[in-house]
């Protein structure tokens, strides 16, 4: 995965569970319009969650009509223009369908990779934020990984608690350092790059 300087990379807790919540209360305000596609029980579980804040959610593709036994085409998305971001997920753990490239739109898009996070080589150039929690293939559950490109950063409004803040979150989580160590080392020992 070429990430450049570009991305800013966190560690956290929660597993891929929370940045269902961090990634609309960070990315998006009270009001804003932010566009989901509904493609499994991940997908929907993401959806649910960010439907508890006050957002304009609005799921603008779903494969629900077929048993979710197929991903909708990303280039004939009809996402809104004013959306704050497209969120999807690129693997559908259960159901094992997958988006295999991500097109290049007018919004940011944000992907949760949770369940094929470093399975391939994966191009960033489309994305804005890709989260994956470390247990399915990159190491030890309770770590979840979170690439953010950094002017994403600058969208993140200033009345988040801390530790739900990707900018300051690292003062005030503890990370969780035996398992992210474990990670590198189990890395290094396979050759791999994180
Ligand atoms: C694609 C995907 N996203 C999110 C999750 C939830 O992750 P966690 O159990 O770390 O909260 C899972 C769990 O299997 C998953 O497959």
């Amino acid at each position: 995965m070429e990430l450049g300087d570009r991305f800013e990379v966190i560690f956290l807790q929660g597993g891929g569970s929370l940045q269902f919540l961090m990634v609309p209360m960070n990315f998006s305000c009270p009001g804003d319009q932010i566009d989901y596609i509904d493609t499994g029980s991940w997908a929907d579980k993401a959806i649910r969650a960010a439907q508890n804040l006050d957002r304009d959610l609005k799921i603008i593709a779903s494969s629900a009509n077929l048993d979710r036994t197929y991903v909708p085409d990303l280039s004939k998305i009809p996402f809104r223009p004013q959306a704050q971001y497209l969120h999807f997920c690129s693997n559908n753990t259960v159901v094992l369908t997958q988006f295999h490239s991500f097109p290049d739109i007018k919004i940011p898009i944000i992907v949760d990779m949770s369940s094929d996070f470093m399975s391939k080589v994966i191009s960033t150039t489309n994305l804005s934020c890709i989260y994956a929690h470390a247990q399915k293939n990159v190491g030890l559950s309770g770590v979840t990984v979170i690439l953010i490109r950094k002017e994403m950063l600058a969208k993140i409004s200033d009345n988040l608690p801390e530790f739900l803040d990707y900018r300051r979150v690292r003062l005030s989580l503890s990370p969780t350092c035996g398992e992210v160590a474990q990670q590198g080392a189990d890395r290094l020992n396979t050759g791999g790059q994180i």
